[in-house]
């Protein structure tokens, strides 16, 4: 009898201790996942061992009700005690395993700066209905992004930056009606931008820059009303400026240099809330607007490697403040109406 009720005492514990320890398809996908990447400095993997996944594994956290994997956080730039021992950033290769696609809910996928993971973004990722954070910069992964990742629909952050992704934007990104964070950032994208951008409402960071884009601005892009940060700079875009751009109630930094952008400079920028505004090289013509007034706020003014004509308007000196303004390689001529304004290239910019 006594050894009956310790069998079932035992038997009792270990039903326990399953429950609070990662469902064995966590753990086999987890180890899938490693077993496709090779990380031979810093030996984050050597702590991937034993059943309990939840515990003690590097970089992987469990929902504490679920028990479920919830997050995969492994960062190959850390102030981690692991990477100050190597005295070195991580360097990792290999490819990122469709097995992730198995970790069901899945909240939060980090794998970033890396530098040698190669191969495609899984495709299945878009089947993980919980995910909400895509970071995965700073690697080496090709091929394009999902085409269906528009099914995240909790998805509030994708940043794939400085990696060798090709092909066009999907047109299923604008359903990504939670997305704040978009970073797609020195890449080799292509194609047009979608016309209906404007529908990522909760976007507050759009960073595109570096990459083989071509086509117009989207005026859509003006509804996005959170928007803070635009970044299309060295693209190839074309066509001119949507004046409504400058309406937008809190953009703060509109970078469009290294375009093809041509036509004139809307009025409207120069007193909006935008205060770091690059136009530099492209073939924008036409005058400086002569609509700066004390909304106009200026840390960066780069106007330079333009067609602009005519002189600087004398309105420049009612503006708050402008820090650093250049206005070189443009065909300006005349006088700087404002002393107190610091004119980068000052000879240049009357060329
Ligand atoms: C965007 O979502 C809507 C509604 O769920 C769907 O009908 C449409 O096909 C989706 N668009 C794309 C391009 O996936
Ligand atoms: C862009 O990516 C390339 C390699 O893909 C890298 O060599 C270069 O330094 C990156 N540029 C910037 C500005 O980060
Ligand atoms: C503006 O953009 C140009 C071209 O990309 C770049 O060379 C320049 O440094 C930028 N200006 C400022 C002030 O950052």
């Amino acid at each position: 009898m006594g050894s009956f009720l310790y069998i079932i005492i035992l038997l009792l514990l270990g039903i326990i201790s399953a429950v609070h320890s990662c469902p064995p398809s966590d753990r086999a996908a987890l180890l899938t996942f490693r077993a496709a990447l090779n990380e031979p400095y810093l030996g984050i993997f050597n702590s991937w061992k034993g059943y309990d996944c939840c515990h003690g594994w590097y970089g992987v956290s469990c929902d504490p009700i679920t028990h479920r994997v919830a997050d995969i956080n492994l960062r190959g730039e850390s102030e981690d005690p692991l990477f100050e021992k190597a005295h070195r950033t991580g360097y990792m290769t290999g490819t990122i395993s469709p097995a992730i696609c198995k970790l069901e809910r899945l909240s939060s996928l980090t794998i970033a700066d890396w530098k040698g993971i190669t191969g495609p973004i899984p495709s299945c990722i878009t089947s993980l209905p919980f995910l909400r954070i895509i970071d995965l910069i700073g690697n080496k992964l090709t091929g394009s992004i999902p085409s269906d990742i528009g099914r995240l629909s909790r998805l509030t952050v994708l940043n794939v930056a400085e990696n060798r992704l090709s092909g066009w934007i999907p047109r299923s990104l604008t359903n990504l009606s939670s997305l704040m964070h978009l970073d797609l950032r020195n890449n080799s994208i292509y194609g047009t931008l979608p016309t209906n951008f404007g529908k990522l409402r909760m976007l507050s960071r759009a960073l595109l820059s570096r990459n083989r884009l071509t086509g117009r601005i989207p005026y859509s892009i003006s509804y996005i009303y959170r928007l803070s940060d635009l970044d299309l700079s060295l693209n190839k875009l074309s066509g001119s400026i949507p004046p409504s751009l400058g309406n937008m109630h809190v953009l703060a930094t509109l970078n469009l240099d290294g375009n093809h952008i041509s036509g004139t400079i809307p009025p409207s920028l120069i007193n909006s809330r935008i205060n770091i505004l690059n136009l530099s090289k492209n073939a924008i013509e036409g005058y400086i607007p002569d609509s700066f007034d004390e909304r106009s706020y200026f840390m960066v003014m780069d106007l330079s490697h333009n067609k602009l004509r005519g002189r600087i308007p004398k309105s420049i000196s009612s503006a708050t403040f402008i820090g650093h303004l250049d206005v070189s390689h443009n065909h300006l001529c005349g006088q700087i109406p404002a002393e107190d304004v610091s004119l980068k290239d000052r000879k240049e910019s009357l060329i």
